[in-house]
């Protein structure tokens, strides 16, 4: 067995949901921290576009938000040195990628090592990247569905921590397969995320288990 290379923390964990669109996973983990699945408040809601209807939910709800202008950095480096910045000060624990339309730098990554996830509408490392629900119907698959995935350097290919699975229909749409595949999305992101602070996430080598209690 590969040695264990991090192992989640058992706590009253502080989450940071970055977003760039509607916000309906940032608006399924909100529900699941109310209803205390996930033991963890959201601490921060930052996004990169000024109009997010996620961005402006969050706000309504009273949570801290953070638009961060790209157009006021030089680079995508300094932007992430900035993001950086904005989740250490607030002491942010995991970082939740909802739709946030921006490919990390290696330097984020590497600085949030194992405090970043995102969730991807596709079985990764199948159809990594965009319009993937279009690329699976093309390719003629029976089934698709959506991963939880450590976020890595390597966009869309960090280690999995969980996925469900849905049937792709003969006559599926881009936006029919979406939809049934985004009903799965917003039980497994807050499922991770209750994983995550219980304590019950290990990696081992590039593989995630999940421990039977938290350490
Ligand atoms: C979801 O399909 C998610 O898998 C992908 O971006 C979409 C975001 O949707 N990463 P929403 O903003 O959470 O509604």
């Amino acid at each position: 067995m590969e040695e264990v290379v991090f192992r989640s923390p058992r706590k009253k964990g502080r989450i940071a949901v970055f977003l760039s669109g509607r916000g309906s996973n940032f608006m399924a983990l909100r529900e699941a921290v109310e209803r205390g699945d996930i033991s963890a408040e959201i601490a921060l809601v930052l996004s990169n576009k000024a109009d997010a209807p996620g961005l402006l939910r969050a706000r309504e709800w009273g949570l801290e938000t953070l638009f961060l202008d790209p157009k006021l950095f030089a680079s995508r480096e300094d932007y992430d040195r900035a993001v950086i910045g904005e989740v250490e000060s607030r002491r942010i624990d995991l970082v939740c990628l909802a739709g946030y339309m921006r490919v990390l730098t290696p330097a984020l990554c590497d600085a949030l090592k194992y405090r970043i996830v995102n969730i991807h509408p596709a079985l990764l490392p199948s159809f990594p990247g965009l319009h993937v629900q279009q690329r699976a119907i093309d390719w003629g698959v029976r089934f698709s569905g959506c991963t939880v995935h450590f976020v890595a350097a390597e966009v869309d290919m960090g280690p999995i921590i969980l996925q469900a699975v849905v049937p792709v229909l003969q006559d599926d749409t881009e936006e029919t397969l979406a939809a049934r595949i985004l009903v799965e999305e917003h039980k497994i992101y807050p499922q991770a995320g209750g994983l995550y602070f219980d304590g019950r996430i290990e990696v081992r080598g590039r593989r995630v288990f999940i421990l039977e209690h938290g350490a």
